[in-house]
C-alpha cells in the first residue's frame, strides 16, 4: 500500500479489494482546490497500479457534501492560463476515474455541484443518498463546467437535459437524478456507503479480466466520440471565460454571498 499520507484526501482500504477515496475538506464542503486535485491524481494513479485494489469508491467527508465543485475562492483570481491548467488538472482526475482498468463508484452523500457532478459522472456507477443534489451551476458564476462536464453529461441524460442543466445551472434532487438516468441507485444516507461497498465487492467477485475488458469496450464509445478533443476544447473555453467581467463578478458575488450583476463584457 502507498505509504504517503495526504492533506486534503484520505484513502481507506476495505475488505475484498475495495478502496475508498475520501475528499476531506468538509469545512469547504469538499471543494476542489489545486492541491486536492493533485492529491487525487496521485492517489488514483497509486490505486490504479495497486494489484491489491480491485475497485475504487469516491466519496466526501461530512454530512452535507460529496463535492461542492471547484474551489471558487481559489479560482476567482486565476489568469486565463492558470484556469486552463486548473481545468486540465481536474480533467486528468476525471479521466483516471473513467479509464482506470478497474471499476470506480461514486457514493454521493450530499451536494455534488459543478466539479462534484463532473467527478461523479466520470465513475462507472453513481449511488446517491436521498439528500444528494446534483447540478452544473457554473454559468451562475460566469464560467462553464471545466472538468469534463460538457463532454460527458449528454451521454448520461441526453442532449436536451444536458443543455437544460448546463444552461440553467439548476440543482437536481436525487429522485429526479434517478429518473433522468444520472444515477444508478438512491437510498437513505445511513445505508449509502455500506451498499456501495457491497455492490463493489459483488462486481469484483466476478472475473476481473472480463470486467476490465467490458469497461475498456464501453469506454471506447466515449473515446470514439472524440472525448479527448472535446476535453481540450473545454479547457480552452473555460480559460477564455477568465478574460470576461462575468467570471470575476460571479465568483466575487459567491464569496460576498450576494447575487451577481453580469454585464457580458470583456475585462
Ligand atoms: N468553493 C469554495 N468554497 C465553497 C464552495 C466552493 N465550491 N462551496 C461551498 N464553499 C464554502 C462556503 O464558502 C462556506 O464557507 P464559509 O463557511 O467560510 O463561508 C462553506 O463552504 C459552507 O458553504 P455555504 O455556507 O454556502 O453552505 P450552504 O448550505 O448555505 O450552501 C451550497 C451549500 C448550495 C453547496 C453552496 O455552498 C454553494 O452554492 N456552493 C458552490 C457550488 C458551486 O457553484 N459549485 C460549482 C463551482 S465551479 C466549478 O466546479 C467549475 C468547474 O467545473 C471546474
Amino acid at each position: 500500500m502507498e505509504s504517503k499520507a495526504y492533506d486534503c484526501i484520505r484513502r481507506e482500504d476495505r475488505g475484498g479489494g475495495v478502496s475508498i477515496l475520501w475528499v476531506a475538506r468538509a469545512k469547504a464542503l469538499n471543494a476542489l482546490n489545486l492541491a486536492t486535485l493533485r492529491e487525487m491524481e496521485r492517489a488514483l494513479l497509486a490505486l490504479s497500479a495497486d494489484p491489491e485494489v480491485r475497485a475504487v469508491i469516491l466519496t466526501g467527508e461530512g454530512e452535507k457534501a460529496f463535492i461542492a465543485g471547484a474551489d471558487i475562492v481559489e479560482m476567482k483570481e486565476m489568469s486565463r492560463g492558470e484556469a486552463v491548467d486548473f481545468s486540465k488538472t481536474g480533467q486528468a482526475v476525471t479521466r483516471l476515474l473513467q479509464l482506470m482498468p478497474k471499476p470506480t463508484l461514486a457514493a454521493v452523500n450530499g451536494f455534488a455541484l459543478g466539479g462534484g457532478t463532473e467527478m461523479a459522472i466520470s465513475c462507472d456507477f453513481i449511488f446517491a443518498s436521498e439528500s444528494a443534489r446534483f447540478g452544473l451551476p457554473e454559468v451562475t458564476l460566469g464560467v462553464i463546467p471545466g472538468f469534463g462536464g460538457t463532454a460527458r453529461l449528454a451521454h448520461f441524460v441526453g442532449m436536451p437535459m444536458a443543455k437544460e442543466l448546463i444552461f440553467s445551472g439548476r440543482q437536481v434532487r436525487a429522485d429526479e437524478a434517478l429518473r433522468v438516468g444520472l444515477v444508478n441507485r438512491v437510498m437513505p444516507a445511513a445505508e449509502l456507503l455500506a451498499a456501495t461497498v457491497e455492490f463493489a465487492q459483488e462486481v469484483v467477485s466476478n472475473s476481473m479480466p472480463a470486467v476490465r475488458s467490458a469497461k475498456k469496450l464501453l469506454n471506447e464509445f466515449s473515446e470514439s466520440n472524440g472525448l479527448h478533443y472535446k476535453l481540450d476544447s473545454e479547457a480552452q473555453e473555460f480559460g477564455n471565460l477568465f478574460g470576461w467581467h462575468d467570471q470575476r463578478e460571479g465568483m466575487a458575488a459567491f464569496s460576498e454571498k450576494r447575487k451577481p450583476a453580469f454585464e457580458g463584457v470583456r475585462t
